[in-house]
């Protein structure tokens, strides 16, 4: 008989956001036990979850949410009683260089796990939940005003924001024809530490201090809703206990940007902390051409997840990004190895025509 009173499957934990989920639930949670199911592509790296890897209640697991029978292994070895899945590949531009990965990972991996889920549990379903972490560019690109409504219609322009669509309607369809449990959360843009740089944010903080052109896309008056990685986790962990089933919740933090003005934020903070003369970073800023179907706005409405259970953002842009820089400053060495190797092939192939 085990000692945990749940056995949670983290996919994609070794990413961005699921390190964080993953740190919050090992430290919040000592009675569960859970297990971090990670491919380690290009954006997995366990030295994002260095602090917690002897932890009593943490177990890593390296594989691909898209082999069946491995995956059905690992639901019987361990016993899963929940999934919160993460696993995915995230960045548009990759995914308009090769949508496959996108359909493979995204849609084909989320029904493997859903068939997983749906056959181990069969006998009862109470007491079971999947979560599936998703991203509001399944609504697509709002004009200059309103807000995405978790009644808003998807309508997502880029083989990301398809896959994830797509991924979306499965969770929902297991949920109406076969009675899975699942909750679905949509978020905005996270910011934070341990992102890759190849987004816009940690990427922009990189080239900074290597004095390197800042490409913008296209006018750079493209607008983003930016929230701290750190309150995506806290949502999570809201939902993932108090959600209702069937459920979606949208969440975001309310602050919206253009991108343009976001960078110029970003140069002053680093010109601050690099101890160079103000206006130094600006003059990096080079405008390259723009991203194909790139959407216009994206901005949550966040409503129903702060009235129905209670979860705000905790903390300003301002902080926050001073808060990454700094991290990003003080972890020269996590840089300088996940830019190592492939990232530089990828940097050539996506900014060279531009
Ligand atoms: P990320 O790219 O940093 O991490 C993805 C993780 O998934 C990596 O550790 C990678 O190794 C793993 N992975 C990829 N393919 C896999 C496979 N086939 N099998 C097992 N593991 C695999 O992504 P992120 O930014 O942390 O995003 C996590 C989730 O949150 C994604 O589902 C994404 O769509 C969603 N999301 C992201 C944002 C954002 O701003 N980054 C916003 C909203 C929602
Ligand atoms: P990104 O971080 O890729 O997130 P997403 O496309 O999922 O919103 O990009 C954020 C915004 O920044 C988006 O409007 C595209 C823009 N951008 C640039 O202008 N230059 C860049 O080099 C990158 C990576 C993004």
């Amino acid at each position: 008989m085990s000692d945990f009173s749940k056995h949670i499957l983290v996919t994609g934990g070794a990413g961005f956001i699921g390190s964080h989920v993953i740190r919050l639930l090992v430290h919040k949670y000592p009675d569960y036990h859970i297990i971090n199911l990670d491919k380690l592509t290009y954006a997995g790296n366990l030295e994002n979850l260095k602090d917690i890897q002897d932890a009593p209640n943490y177990t890593f697991v390296k594989g691909d949410i898209t082999e069946a029978d491995f995956i059905l292994e690992l639901f019987r070895d361990h016993d899963i009683t929940d999934v919160i899945h993460l696993a995915a590949e995230s960045h548009v531009d990759r995914s308009i260089l090769n949508p496959m990965e996108f359909i493979m990972t995204n849609v084909v991996g989320t029904v493997v796990l859903l068939n997983a889920a749906k056959a181990y549990w069969s006998s009862n379903f109470e007491g079971h939940l999947f979560y599936h972490v998703s991203t509001d560019e399944v609504y697509g690109s709002l004009g200059e005003t309103g807000f995405f409504t978790e009644q808003t219609s998807y309508d997502p322009h880029s083989p990301y924001s398809a896959s994830k669509a797509s991924s979306d309607h499965f969770v929902r369809a297991y949920h109406d024809t076969y009675g899975l449990p699942v909750v679905i959360s949509n978020c905005s843009n996270n910011y934070g530490s341990h992102q890759f740089p190849e987004k816009l944010i940690p990427l922009f903080i990189h080239n900074i201090t290597n004095n390197k052109a800042l490409p913008v896309y296209g006018d750079g008056k493209y607008t983003r809703d930016w929230l701290w990685v750190n309150d995506h986790a806290r949502a999570i962990d809201v939902i993932f206990h108090t959600g209702k089933n069937g459920e979606t919740y949208n969440i975001g933090g309310f602050n919206e940007w253009q991108n343009i003005d976001l960078i110029k934020v970003l140069c002053k903070v680093m010109d601050t902390k690099l101890n160079r003369e103000p206006g130094y970073s600006e003059k990096l800023i080079t405008y390259v051409k723009d991203r194909p179907g790139h959407d216009l706005r994206y901005a949550i409405d966040s409503t129903k997840l702060k009235e129905e259970l209670g979860w705000e953002p905790s903390l300003q842009f301002e902080e926050g990004l001073e808060k990454t820089v700094d991290w990003y400053l003080a972890n020269e060495e996590w840089l300088n190895n996940v830019t190592s190797g492939n990232y530089k092939a990828y940097y050539e192939t996506q900014y060279a025509q531009r």
